[in-house]
Order: C-alpha cells, then sequence, then structure tokens
C-alpha cells in the first residue's frame, strides 16, 4: 500500500505534491513549520500534471499520481515556475512520463533549459494563451518577477481554479490540505512571514497584478498555491490581505532592532522603546539571535518605523546585525522611517554604518546616528528617549 494519497479539490483536480515536514532553512528563510511543494493533476481528456516538486521527493510525487492514474498516462506538463523546488525532479519526469506536450512561459523554457538541459521541445505560452486539454481549458498568465522571471499562473477556467505557483503560498507542513481545516492564527501568521520574506521586494507588481485580476472580473473560487494548503473559502480575505501587505501604508509600530556586545547599546534601545511607548506607539523590540532574520522581516510588514542599532567590533557593526540588514535591505521594504544608534569603545563605525543600510533602504531617517562612548550616560539616554519620541510624534501625524 501506498502511504502517498492524492487529495481531491475538485471534479477534475487532484493534489498530488509532497510534504516536507523537517525543512527548517530555505534560502535563509526559517521555515518552522517545515513546507511543501504541491503538485496538481488535472484528470481531463489530456491529463496534465501543473509543476513538479523538489528533486528528493520525485517519488512521492509518482506515488500520488499513481494512484490515480499510471503516470505514464500524463499528456501535459505544466511548469508555472522554474524554480528548484517545483522543477527540481522535472527532467527525471518527463523521462519516466514521456508526456506530449511540456508548457512554459518563454522565460520558463529558456530557464528549464539553462537549469536542467532539458533535450526535448519545450512549448513556450505568452500572456493571455489558452490550451485545450479536451474537455478543459488552461489559461496562462505572464507574472514576471514574481517572483522569478519566468513565473505565470494557469487558469483551469470552466472549474474557476488558478495555479497560482508561489504567490499565496505558504511554508506549512500539515495533514490538512485546505486552508479552512487550520487554525486561522497560524494561516495569518504564516501567510504573511511568507509574504514578507519572498514576495516583498515585487509589492508594486502584486498591486499591479491585483488590479488586472479584479479589472478583468476573473471568477476565482480555489486558489492553489505551490506551496501550503488551498485556499477553497473567503478568497476576498486574502487578495486583501496581499493589497495591504503590499502597499504597507505607514502604521503607528516600530520595530527596534539591536545587537549588544555588553548591554550600553541595549540601554539605548530601551530608552528609544521607552520614547517610543510614551508617544503612543506599539513597539516590537528584537535582539538578534532570539529573533532570527525571517521574524524580523514579519515584523517589518505591517510597521511603520525601523530604528536600528549595534555596539562597534573590529571598526564594524556586529556581524549579525549586518545579516539581517543585508537581508532586510534586500526585501526593500516600503514607507519606513528610523534612525540608527550604537555604542563603541574607541572608533565608533556601527552606527554610521547601520545608517548606511537604512538609507539604502530608503528609510526615512528621522535623525543623525545616535552613539554612546562606552556606557550611555543620562545625556546620551535622554537623546535615545527624545529619538523614541520624534519618531512617535512621525508616525502619529502619518496614520
Ligand atoms: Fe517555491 Fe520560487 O519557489
Amino acid at each position: 500500500m501506498s502511504v502517498f494519497k492524492p487529495v481531491k479539490l475538485t471534479e477534475h483536480v487532484y493534489w498530488v505534491g509532497a510534504i516536507d515536514w523537517t525543512i527548517r532553512d530555505f534560502h535563509g528563510y526559517t521555515t518552522k513549520r517545515g513546507s511543501t511543494y504541491n503538485a496538481y493533476l488535472i484528470l481531463a481528456d489530456k491529463i496534465t500534471l501543473v509543476d513538479t516538486v523538489k528533486a528528493p521527493f520525485r517519488e512521492e510525487l509518482l506515488a500520488r499520481v499513481s494512484e490515480l492514474v499510471d503516470p505514464k498516462r500524463i499528456d501535459y506538463i505544466v511548469s508555472n515556475h522554474s524554480e528548484m523546488d517545483h522543477s527540481g525532479c522535472l527532467r527525471e519526469v518527463i523521462e519516466e512520463v514521456r508526456p506530449e506536450k511540456v508548457f512554459a512561459s518563454v522565460m520558463g523554457c529558456k530557464a528549464l533549459k539553462e537549469h536542467f538541459r532539458i533535450d526535448r521541445e519545450l512549448i513556450p505560452v505568452k500572456d493571455g494563451d489558452e490550451i485545450s486539454l479536451g474537455n478543459l481549458t488552461l489559461a496562462f498568465t505572464e507574472t514576471r518577477m514574481l517572483h522569478w522571471p519566468d513565473s505565470m499562473f494557469s487558469y483551469l477556467k470552466e472549474e474557476k481554479l488558478l495555479f497560482s505557483q508561489d504567490a499565496f503560498g505558504m511554508h506549512l507542513a500539515t495533514s490538512e490540505r485546505f486552508i479552512d481545516e487550520i487554525d486561522q492564527s497560524v494561516v495569518d501568521y504564516e501567510a504573511a512571514t511568507y509574504y514578507a520574506n519572498i514576495l516583498l521586494p515585487y509589492s508594486q507588481l502584486i498591486i499591479g497584478l491585483l488590479d488586472k485580476v479584479e479589472k478583468a472580473g476573473i471568477p476565482i473560487e480555489i486558489i492553489a498555491p505551490d506551496h501550503g494548503p488551498v485556499w477553497r473559502r473567503d478568497l476576498g480575505r486574502i487578495l486583501s490581505l496581499y493589497r495591504k501587505w503590499a502597499e504597507q501604508k505607514p502604521t503607528n509600530k516600530a520595530v527596534v532592532l539591536y545587537q549588544t556586545m555588553w548591554h550600553s547599546t541595549e540601554l539605548m534601545a530601551q530608552a528609544i522603546q521607552e520614547g517610543l511607548r510614551e508617544g503612543g506607539t506599539n513597539v516590537k523590540m528584537m535582539t538578534i539571535g532570539p529573533f532570527h532574520r525571517s521574524d524580523v522581516a514579519y515584523e517589518i510588514l505591517d510597521a511603520g518605523a525601523l530604528v536600528a542599532g549595534s555596539s562597534t567590533l573590529n571598526n564594524n557593526m556586529l556581524p549579525a546585525m549586518a545579516d539581517v540588514l543585508t537581508y532586510l535591505k534586500g526585501l526593500k521594504p516600503k514607507n519606513l522611517i528610523g534612525a540608527a544608534f550604537g555604542s563603541y569603545g574607541w572608533s565608533g563605525e556601527s552606527a554610521g554604518q547601520v545608517q548606511e543600510h537604512l538609507s539604502a533602504m530608503k528609510v526615512d531617517l528621522a535623525s543623525e546616528p545616535v552613539k554612546a562612548k562606552y556606557v550611555p550616560d543620562d545625556e546620551v539616554l535622554k537623546a535615545c528617549y527624545e529619538l523614541g519620541r520624534a519618531i512617535s510624534a512621525r508616525l502619529g501625524a502619518m496614520v
């Protein structure tokens, strides 16, 4: 008996993906609850596999397919996204299944050839193209840079089902295959964490895509992403959350992010926190270590301010702070105000370096860096407190 069963989503579509219960690091993003690599089988006249799975999970995929049909009966394969977690076993699956046709976007065909040296024709599809599966129709929408140049959505018209590749996904390994079977707070946390760590840099494109779907009036009843459970109820909620996260409107919340050697930078962070709090701002204090870079990304998603500080070590900020700031810079958060701070012994470069990272993130700086030599005295702590009050006042005026 196979332990790998498919799950029916609609009359013709089955989930046939794989569950990765143990993965905890997804290219730098900590995946505390594991993940899934979703693939879908459409039992149409032309049997179609949408996406594959990460290479080590190929047998799990084929075992689930085999519960429904002999994999050799698959006529078409559609690759919505060429990143390895969805295409890592594509070449082997093509060799085993020998499908009549393999479809991908124009950039997808190129990327798949470059990744896997696939020695057969791949058929490019463009934005708005449709293919007939006999009794059903699959339509394609290019979603370039959401989040790779090759990315596209596939839409099964007759069942109003959107295969959304990475979008609307989450890293969550569960026995349940539908969102509405899972605790809402877990869904909200994991969906937001995924957005913050994967999709945040592409927020402007997401707003454009949401507008396009809305304007076209495309009816969607199910969203089947490439990670995590499937959305089949109250789709308006996740669509409006995506719009909110993409817009990143200012909020009255500040993240105070710091790393400290001998508690001097920490004392400064505490004084800033007091200023923010007494000004009426919600504050999330985050010291690196207890908090991972992907936790910080999650908190930044709905923050209006980022105040960051580090002690100086060997003429530099502390290495873990550089790690987190480099990561955040790549995520390109918007609409933040903030400032840098930090303690030092004799050279004192760290606060300026932190400020450079904030500037590169286009954080609207509320002041020059606040520094403390060795241990902050009352004057420095007052300056930190006043910095917190000033940022709080500015946030209060914006929201
Ligand atoms: Fe889940 Fe961009 O791959």
